[in-house]
């Protein structure tokens, strides 16, 4: 498998989408293949999960989580596999830490561990580590309203969640999110590097 699988992971609001988009532009500027993808996908099963997100529709935590599970396995099998066996360079927008952090509010590790069995790791994780408040507010400049987990209070353990679990995953990298955009792009820049 000659590609790479970039994964960035963090709070909501910490600036996930931000940092993987400039990242991907980083590399087209390099003349380097890269795909911007994101879960909850843009089909029809993250559409399922994004309503429930959005309180539009609810089921219990653990359909819910089962239901991020099965986008994941469309995903990685539609998108992520075929884009890496060309060689190319995937950074994907959210993927399996996510849904340990948020999952393990309601749902048991081993359970949310099982579900994620079946899926490959990434080659690099970066865990844009954001203060809950800054992201807070952050969504609230940016948008009317909040979803199913966005209140400080859990924001809080889903950040403990992240940084007890980082280890599950290889290569690891935890980036201050407190900073400007740029500051932020400039480490994950280095931290890329790595993979050359
Ligand atoms: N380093 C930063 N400093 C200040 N504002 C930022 C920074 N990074 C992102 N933002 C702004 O914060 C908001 C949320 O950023 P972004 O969409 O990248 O977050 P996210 O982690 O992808 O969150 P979401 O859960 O909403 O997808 C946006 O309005 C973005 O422009
Ligand atoms: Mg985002």
């Amino acid at each position: 498998m000659p590609g790479k699988f970039i994964v960035f992971e963090g709070l909501d609001g910490s600036g996930i989408t931000t940092q993987a988009t400039l990242l991907r532009n980083y590399f087209i500027s390099k003349n380097k293949d890269a795909v911007l993808t994101k879960e909850p996908t843009e089909g029809l099963m993250g559409g399922l999960i994004k309503s429930c997100l959005r309180k539009e529709w609810n089921t219990s935590p653990l359909v819910l989580q089962m239901l991020f599970a099965a986008d994941r396995a469309h995903h990685v099998q539609s998108e992520i596999e075929p884009i890496l066996k060309k060689g190319k360079i995937v950074i994907c927008d959210r993927y399996i830490l996510s849904s340990y952090a948020f999952g393990s509010l309601d749902v048991s590790l081993p359970v949310l561990k099982q579900l994620n069995s079946y899926f490959r790791k990434p080659h690099i994780t970066i865990l844009i580590d954001t203060q809950p408040k800054i992201c807070m507010e952050r969504m609230k400049k940016a948008r009317p309203h909040m979803e199913l987990f966005e209140e400080e209070h859990k924001l809080e353990q889903i950040r403990r969640n992240y940084l007890s679990m980082k280890n599950l995953f290889p290569e690891t990298y935890i980036v201050d999110g407190n900073r400007a955009p740029e500051e932020v792009l400039g480490e994950i820049i280095k931290i890329s590097g790595k993979i050359n």
